[in-house]
């Protein structure tokens, strides 16, 4: 990056790249866990420096309430009514830590590791949102040849992403006037390997449920009362026994009804992605990979849906053995959904489902938590284009297509809601330990890909 006439924002970026890193790590001090109350200030905390810096970079900035967790709204509309408006997406709060025996540093304090930065929240979604205020900040700080933007942006923050963003439709909903837009961008996912610049043509939806299975009235002696009284733990493990066929298919009767068979081209693609089941199966430490017969792990991951046990729980988990026979056993299920599959009727089949399968003596509720639909992308047309040029500046290699196991329920909402498309690029990269111990950020990937969005806002002023 030292070419003697890159643009103003660029070299401002550069000449501030301490500043930006020792900002970051700020930033990645606080403890913003938004599922746990006794984080509630520290959330508020989080909100107040971010909304600080984006007017460091120029913007205007306030915090709007919601019935949980604050909004930070930034705005800069000087590019005047007749340019295009980009709204930016990202989330300022993050997974709780644990367990901290499993980290090598602390999880909020930073600290810098063969040019990653090891902190809660470096990857997802922190030090990516944190990149957008940054690149913003270098248009509208640097003047120049090339300063200031030729769109005008609205950033929206929210602090409950990692808890299902309850509060966040209705936000969008009762200001979708002030969050119109043409484009709306979001940085919380990961690149498809180092050197690997990409961006998403999907997203899996989620459906969560608590499944609670109940017999006697309270815990009995296992030996007074075992082999007349059910067993509340062996019925729920027969129950999720019948998830899966021996193929590695979801056995719930209709699961499959609503899921579209993906066109070839995006097949082909995602077989000619240089990707080492080996080298996978290396990284998570499992003796073997598991999952639905016919597909690849890249399909596996991206466009098939699954169902996992989250959490499991019943009777004596302590130290030792207590001969107990359990009056309960609880059990966290979850669909990942590919389109057009809706969580709500994931819900209702696994609920029926499990009803139809209970054995006899013992009474089943399932509770939805929360969810998300999924989200498929058209990656063609201008918006992607201006992509793969920033991009491909920046990292110095065009972009690829990737798809994305994981779930941002608000990105369809968006997409309906304000009548415009989502474009979703990516900076952390695989293995980087989110919602994990040990989570990082590469700090080559941090410096990249903000020169990328640098270009990338360059580039919308005329793609939009
Ligand atoms: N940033 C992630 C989504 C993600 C995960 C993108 C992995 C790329 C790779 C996001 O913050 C997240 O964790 N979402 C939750 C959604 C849920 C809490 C509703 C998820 O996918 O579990
Ligand atoms: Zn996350």
């Amino acid at each position: 990056m030292s070419s003697p006439n890159r643009s103003a924002p660029l070299t401002f970026l550069e000449e501030h790249s301490e500043r930006r890193r020792a900002e970051l790590f700020d930033f990645l001090r606080i403890p913003s866990v938004s599922a746990k109350s006794e984080h509630r200030e520290d959330m508020r905390a989080a909100a107040e420096w971010l909304a600080a810096r984006l007017r460091d970079a120029g913007l205007d900035a306030e915090i709007l309430p919601t019935a949980g967790h604050p909004v930070v709204l930034g705005e800069w509309r000087e590019a005047g009514p007749d340019a295009p408006t980009l709204l930016i997406y990202g989330h300022y709060d993050v997974q709780p830590p644990e367990p901290l025996d499993l980290w090598t540093s602390p999880a909020f304090t930073p600290e810098v590791r063969d040019g990653r930065v090891y902190a809660r929240g470096s990857a997802d979604d922190k030090g990516q949102l944190f990149m957008h205020v940054k690149a913003l900040e270098a248009h509208l700080r640097a003047g120049g040849e090339g300063g200031a933007l030729p769109i005008n942006v609205v950033v929206v923050a929210e602090g409950e992403e990692e808890i299902g963003s309850p509060n966040l439709l209705p936000f969008v909903t009762e200001h979708r006037d002030r969050l119109a837009a043409d484009a709306v961008l979001i940085s919380d996912s990961a690149m498809f390997d180092k050197g690997m610049p990409s961006l998403l043509f999907s997203l899996r939806g989620l459906a969560y449920a608590e499944v609670r299975v109940r017999a006697a009235k309270g815990d009995l002696h296992s030996g007074a009362y075992g082999g007349a009284v059910p067993n509340p733990a062996a019925a729920l493990s027969r129950m999720i026994a019948t998830l899966h066929d021996d193929r590695g298919r979801i056995a719930i009767p209709g699961f499959y009804d609503d899921v579209v068979e993906w066109d070839d081209e995006i097949r082909a693609e995602i077989r000619a992605l240089p990707f080492d089941e080996e080298r996978f199966r290396d990284g998570v430490g499992a003796p073997a990979l598991d999952g639905e017969a016919g597909w690849s792990v890249l399909e596996r991951l991206w466009i098939r849906p699954t169902c996992e046990v989250n959490g499991l729980l019943s009777g004596w988990t302590g130290e030792g053995a207590k001969t107990v026979l359990p009056a309960e056993a609880m059990a966290k299920i979850s669909f990942r959904l590919v389109p057009d599959q809706d969580p709500g009727r994931a819900i209702a089949m696994l609920r029926e489902h499990l009803a139809s399968v209970a054995p006899d003596g013992v009474t089943v509720e399932v509770t939805e938590l929360h969810g998300g639909r999924p989200w498929k992308a058209d990656p063609t047309g201008p918006l992607f284009d201006a992509a793969s040029a920033a991009l491909e500046e920046a990292f110095g290699t065009a972009p690829v297509r990737v798809g994305e196991g994981g779930s941002i329920p608000i990105v369809v909402e968006f997409e309906e809601i304000l009548g415009c498309p989502a474009l979703l690029v990516g900076f952390a990269l695989p293995g980087c330990n989110m919602h994990a111990p040990d989570e990082w950020f590469g700090l080559d990937e941090y410096d990249r890909g903000t020169a990328a969005l640098v270009r990338l806002y360059e580039e919308l002023g005329a793609a939009l």
